[in-house]
């Protein structure tokens, strides 16, 4: 869908030059752009936040209009659809193996394609390791489990290390990691108004970059460390509800995988954390956002994934390890249900 998503431009709607300069200057270059706004923050962002009744009128009308077109030339889907015509969609989203057979039955074939994949855990716990790893595997072509695709890889922590990625794939047997590290297209985040502007222009980006995957790792560290005190909360899931929703939609369109690290918290008298009283960061914003919610946990040398909601994979867990390769599978083990 996304490849001749490309082809349908602003110029061809009926939109008046003026505003489509407008659009353009704000970003909006695309009519899938276009179409996935939101119109009172069109109205923000194109018409200099100068909110009157008609803006807004003609704000919406343009995102109808993309829509449209979008619906007309067989790129979008229609406002209603059967559940057979949904069930037949889903067979063209793409699955990415996390180079880890386990985790991959665990996850019904790997990471998905038009959906948003939440991975949270504590520090060491393997977050960045199983983004790195995808940055591999998503490169492989679709018949080997791969997304045949390049990687977005926005990183909010300053944890990025390619010559991790040079390791994976080095011990992966992949003769040229250097291809690898060229189809990776890394984006350094310094503060939440920068991951923010990254975000609102993303579309354009995966057009660029031909990108199959976008990481965050992570959606919430700046955030949490911006918007201290309990006066600032409600601001800050706002303005994190935005970013993910805009990720979801970017996701739907694009037939794109997206994965999202979070933090955890200790919650010891919440009932619903797991045994050692930890759950992901960021409320419900994160949770209603998010397709699929995979906690990790460190259990000895290896790792445990859960996962805690799916719209269809049953609360289920496995165990992995970290190598030089990677994802790797662990020998059978015998779970006492005291490592962790
Ligand atoms: N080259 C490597 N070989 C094997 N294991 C590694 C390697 N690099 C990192 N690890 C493992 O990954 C862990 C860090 O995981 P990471 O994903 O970076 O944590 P986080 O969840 O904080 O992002 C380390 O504690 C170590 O166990
Ligand atoms: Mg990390």
């Amino acid at each position: 869908m996304s490849q001749s998503a490309t082809k349908v431009r602003l110029e061809d709607l009926d939109i008046k030059p003026f505003l489509i300069t407008k659009l353009k200057m704000a970003g909006i270059e695309s009519v899938f752009d276009l179409a996935i706004s939101i119109p009172h923050q069109l109205v923000d962002v194109a018409c200099g936040g100068t909110l009157t009744e008609t803006d807004e009128h003609v704000a919406l009308e343009l995102v109808t209009k993309a829509k449209k077109a979008l619906v007309d030339s067989g790129l979008l889907f229609k406002d209603f659809s059967t559940a057979q015509e949904i069930l037949e969609r889903r067979k063209n989203l793409l699955k990415c193996s996390t180079g880890c057979s386990k985790l991959d039955s665990f996850l019904k074939g790997g990471i998905e394609t038009q959906a948003i994949t939440e991975i949270a855990g504590e520090f060491g716990s393997g977050k960045s390791q199983i983004c790195y790893t995808l940055c591999v595997t998503a490169n492989n072509p679709l018949d080997r489990n791969g997304l045949g695709g390049n990687v977005i890889f926005i990183d909010t922590e300053n944890t990025f290390r390619a010559e991790r990625i040079f390791q994976i794939a080095e011990h992966k047997g992949i003769r040229e990691p250097d291809e690898i590290l060229r189809k990776i297209y890394v984006c350094k985040i310094f503060n939440t108004s920068h991951l923010e502007v990254i975000i609102q222009n993303l579309g354009k980006s995966i057009e660029e970059y031909k990108a199959k995957l976008v990481m965050v790792d992570s959606i919430i560290a700046l955030h949490r460390a911006e918007f201290t005190g309990r006066g600032t909360l409600a601001e800050r899931q706002q303005r994190l509800n935005i970013i993910l929703h805009k990720l979801s939609r970017l996701a739907e369109v694009h037939n794109i995988a997206v994965v999202v690290t979070n933090q955890v918290q200790s919650q010891p008298d919440d009932f619903s954390a797991g045994r050692d009283g930890l759950r992901a960061t960021g409320g419900n914003v994160m949770g209603h956002a998010t397709t699929y919610r995979i906690l990790l946990r460190k259990a000895g040398k290896t790792r445990i994934a859960i996962m805690v909601d799916s719209p269809y994979h049953m609360y289920d867990q496995t165990r992995f390890s970290i190598t030089e390769a990677g994802l790797q599978d662990v020998e059978e083990y015998k779970d006492t249900g005291k490592e962790w």
